[in-house]
This record gives C-alpha cells, structure tokens and sequence, in this order.
C-alpha cells in the first residue's frame, strides 16, 4: 500500500478525533485553529480556541474587536506576534473574503506556506502539502530527506488523490504521538518496514535539530507600586518584545533605596533569556517612573487578571496576589 494510504487507515483507527476545530469547513474557525496551533500543543490550545469562536463568532466579530482586546484573550499563549497578525488578517477577510487557495491563503499576516496549506485543505479540500514541525519529522524520518527543499518536494509528491483531510490529519498525528522527537514509537508506527531512519539506525538523528547557539541573557527591572489594592501597569509600545500588552514599568539604573527585591523570574523567548527582577516600591514612590509616552493605568486584581498580560506578570501578580485575596 502506498505511504498516504498506509497513513489514511491509520488516522481512521488512531488518529485524533472528536478535536473542537474537526467536523467544520468553517474558514474562519480553521484559520483560528490553525494559527493558534503554530507552536502549541492542542491541549493547550483547546480553551483558547473555545474562549476564542464564543467570544468572537465569525471574522466579523473578532475584526470589529479592538487589538487590546483581543490580546487580553489572547493572553498566556505566547508569541504574541500572533494575536497581532490575527487581528490584522481578521480586518483585511472582514474587508475582502476569506482567500480562497492556499496561494492566497499564505499571504494573511501571520501565516506561512504550511499553515495555509493546513486550511486550505481543511475547508476546502485541496491537495496542498504541509510541512510544519511534525510532518517534517515523519517524511524526514520515513524517507531519510534532510533539506527543507527536498522535504517540501516530497511532501507534494506523496499528495494523495482522494482523502487530503484525513491524510493531512494523519501526518500531524502521527508526528505528535508515536513519531515524537525524543521517545518514538517505532513499533506501533504504520509505516516502520518501510522507514529509512529505522532501517539505518537513524531514527535519533532525523531531522537533525537547528543549530543553536548559547541564548544571550538579558536583564531588567520591574517597579511593582501598589495602591489600596491596585497594582500600576504600563502598556508596552507596540513594536518590540510583548507589544501591546499590560506590564510593569521598567526601572533603568539603580534601584531606589527603599526598594524590596523579590524573587527573580526567568523567561525564555526564542532568541534571548530573560531575567526579571522586581522591584517592590513603597507609595510615592512614583517620581522613579520612566515617565514617557506609554499609557499607565492603576488595576484591581481583577482587572489585571482580565487584561492582555505576558506570562510572567501574571506570574508576580500571582506572587503577589497571595494573601490578598
Ligand atoms: N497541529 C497543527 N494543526 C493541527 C490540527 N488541525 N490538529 C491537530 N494538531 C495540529
């Protein structure tokens, strides 16, 4: 049986079913999935998307939303380039229609030749090839291809004929479960007599990972004032690292006397490092603000909560929330 076939009758008995985002051709809500899965795992995904489609319902709903809100939904599952793109793609679909081809599809912000080969197939049903993460260690491993070149060619060569969804399906489950990274599982896998990673002792080395160079670590200081329950956030400029979102004002030079460090807190981003250390500041103590063009605003908890937040703020308001609450 040929490669996609032996993948089809596997998806239909192992693959996942029953996902929120399977069963519609919705473009709308493919593209919605389809983006928040870029570099997430569909557990993860899951309530976002929820939050997502019953927040927003169709183009038309999330293009009329403002971007801060968006972000705040958005809120707490990374790169936030994303959340953005998503916005910008959803008022440009409002204004012209959902793109119709994969061509097309990829010229959206935010959205590669893999992500909208992924749509396209799935609301329309055409045989385009994908290549995200988890497709390419299956073909790399399967056929014992390297070069992102060969690996796409192979990719459209293989296309079948009828059943591109469950295909496409296939590949992505089959990278997400048995064909994962660091602990495969060979001996379930629907395709192991013909894999050349196996044949040769290879499956550990394909694909081989990026080179990575050491990350460089930076610092900063994060001022944290409190007043009568509320806590001061800044909104970040909208270029540069977490755009839009609400954090705490950054402390260039000295901390002032007076000051509490709290914990450090670490935070990876793919090109650097991060190390935060807050800052704790009595009342008054306002004059250190950075006072330039970012807007600030005083929020309860609960606002804060509510807001469009990176990760680690939510982190320290948590810190600081204990026993406030
Ligand atoms: N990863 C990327 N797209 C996906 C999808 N539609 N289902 C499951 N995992 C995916």
């Amino acid at each position: 049986m040929a490669f996609a076939q032996q993948l089809i009758a596997w998806q239909r008995r192992h693959g996942r079913h029953g996902l929120p985002w399977q069963g519609t051709r919705d473009p709308y809500r493919i593209w919605l999935s389809e983006v928040m899965l870029q570099q997430t795992q569909v557990a993860t995904v899951i309530p976002y998307y929820q939050r997502f489609v019953r927040r927003f319902p169709d183009v038309g709903a999330l293009a009329r939303a403002s971007e801060d809100d968006v972000l705040a939904l958005w809120s707490g599952l990374g790169y936030y380039a994303r959340g953005r793109n998503l916005h910008r793609a959803a008022r440009l679909i409002a204004e012209q229609g959902f793109p119709r081809t994969a061509l097309d599809i990829a010229e959206l912000p935010g959205v590669g030749r893999s992500t909208a080969a992924a749509i396209a197939v799935f609301a329309y049903g055409e045989r385009a090839a994908i290549l995200d993460g988890n497709a390419k260690r299956v073909l790399a491993r399967a056929f014992g291809v390297e070069r992102d070149e060969k690996l796409w060619a192979l990719a459209e060569r293989l296309l079948p004929k009828r059943g591109i969804e469950r295909y496409t399906q296939a590949l992505m489950d089959l990278g997400a479960t048995l064909c994962s990274r660091l602990a495969p599982s060979c001996e379930r896998c629907p395709v192991v007599r013909a894999c050349v990673a196996r044949r040769d002792e290879r499956v550990a080395e394909l694909p081989a990972p990026r080179k990575r160079r050491a990350l460089p670590q930076k610092d900063v200081q994060w001022l944290v004032l409190r007043r009568n329950g509320a806590v001061l956030l800044e909104r970040r400029p909208s270029s540069g690292i977490w755009g839009g979102l609400w954090c705490f004002p950054e402390l260039t030079g000295r901390a002032p006397a007076g000051a509490k460090r709290l914990s450090p807190i670490e935070h990876g981003f793919t090109h650097f490092r991060l190390r935060i250390r807050p800052l704790l500041l009595k009342s008054g103590s306002e004059p250190y603000l950075n006072r330039a063009r970012t807007p600030i605003s005083w929020m309860t908890f609960a606002q804060a909560e509510a807001a469009a937040l990176p990760a680690p703020v939510r982190t320290l308001l948590g810190r600081l929330g204990e026993g406030v609450r």
